[in-house]
């Protein structure tokens, strides 16, 4: 990996680490390298080290450096979606008999995966409020945990945890930490520089962040376990395609400008919500009215995220006529794209949790607010919310 960007801004390190013109034509945009294998000059012979795209490909590499530097990790690996990165990395070192200690507020697909494809495979797996720090070290002295798993802002009630602290916590007693910074970003927070040991993302969000690409990265800065993750990618082959690779390139180099566009229209829509009657609850770390706000504050940097929930005073049927009633806001899955989406958590991205620990109010909205005008994104929850009393 190269170092050359180490020292410098985010944003240059976004635009220029990993993306060198390339050598022969001089494109300023290296090319996408759509080849499944490479020449060799002689059994062995390999150019540059490629020899077949699951092992590694040029394009990905790309990427791989530009997220690392952008990250301030040692090593990044893409995958094809979020989910092959949890799954691989927590594959490359849990084994049967092992436990996982899980924020009590995480995207229904990682507590599936956990509880569902893991389980049955021995994999331990215990469910807790991790916003209470106290709660956790006395967790961690009763039992011994592999991995503490956390989302910080969480999906999708945002619940803020103090990284630092649980980092701490974790590593008195042998655990690692792993941070899910998808809804942060590696423009609001670092979670490796607080003390995490792999940071993970849904690249398919902010990263890509135009809503055309599904994909996933571990982070981490261990030689060790950076060996294991790769190994087991290559011999289980999650590997994101040169294109998809492409696509999370050209996104990530525009990370920073879009991120502080989307926290900006956040803050404002979480303020203008919390004067609707129709609305019961809004749930957004930068207001002073979120209890993780003097943690986020300090934790996060420069913003507080583009993801606005809220809980509808209405309860469930007026949350399902609001999602319905947005004009610019689209009733979709996902998030951390250019666009603003709508969605109700109970019966669409956290339908898999119903029942469980981490089932969430089915008067719950969620807001992945977009970079469109400030003013048109409020015009549009307004009518929608004066929509439901009539
Ligand atoms: C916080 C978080 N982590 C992981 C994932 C899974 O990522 P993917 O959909 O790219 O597999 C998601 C998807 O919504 C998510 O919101």
């Amino acid at each position: 990996m190269s170092n050359t960007y180490a020292e410098k801004n985010i944003a240059t390190r976004a635009i220029h680490a990993g993306q060198e013109p390339d050598p022969t034509t001089g494109a300023v945009v290296p090319p996408i390298y759509m080849s499944s294998t490479f020449k060799q000059d002689g059994v062995g012979g390999l150019r540059g080290g490629y020899e077949y795209s699951r092992s590694t490909n040029p394009t990905r590499d790309a990427f791989d450096q530009q997220l690392a530097a952008v990250e301030g990790a040692k090593y990044s690996i893409s995958f094809s979606s979020g989910l092959a990165a949890i799954d691989v990395l927590l594959r490359s070192f849990l084994k049967p008999g092992d436990s996982i200690l899980l924020g009590n507020d995480v995207y229904g697909g990682t507590y599936r995966l956990l509880s569902k494809v893991f389980g049955p495979w021995r994999i331990g797996l215990d469910v807790l409020d991790v916003t209470d720090t106290a709660a956790v070290e006395k967790q961690l002295q009763t039992k011994h945990y592999a991995v503490v798993w956390l989302e910080t802002p969480s999906n999708p009630l945002l619940r803020i945890t103090d990284i630092q602290a649980v980092a701490q916590a974790s590593h008195q007693q042998g655990t690692k930490v792993v941070v899910d910074n998808t809804f942060a970003s590696p423009a609001l927070q670092h979670p490796l520089e607080d003390g995490a040991d792999v940071v993970i993302y849904s690249t398919t969000k902010y990263i890509g962040g135009h809503s055309d690409v599904v994909g996933g990265a571990v982070l981490l800065d261990d030689d060790e376990l950076h060996e294991q993750v790769a190994f087991l990618q290559n011999a289980a082959g999650a590997v994101p395609s040169p294109f998809d690779s492409w696509l999370a390139i050209r996104g990530l180099k525009t990370l920073e400008l879009r991120v502080k566009r989307h926290s900006a229209n956040a803050l404002a829509l979480a303020k203008h919500l919390e004067q609707r009657p129709e609305i019961e609850r809004v749930w957004y770390p930068g207001l002073e009215s979120h209890p993780g706000h003097e943690i986020a504050a300090r934790q996060m940097h420069g913003g507080f995220g583009g993801v606005v929930s809220v809980q509808l005073a209405g309860g469930m049927d007026a949350a399902k006529r609001f999602v319905a009633s947005t004009q610019i806001f689209t009733l979709a899955e996902s998030l951390g794209g250019v666009e603003s989406l709508i969605e109700h958590p109970a019966a669409m991205t956290h339908a898999s949790v119903s029942g469980t620990a981490l089932q969430v109010p089915d008067n719950l909205v969620r807001l992945s607010v977009g970079v469109e005008g400030e003013q048109d994104l409020i015009a549009d929850i307004d009518q929608a919310l004066d929509n439901l009393s009539n």
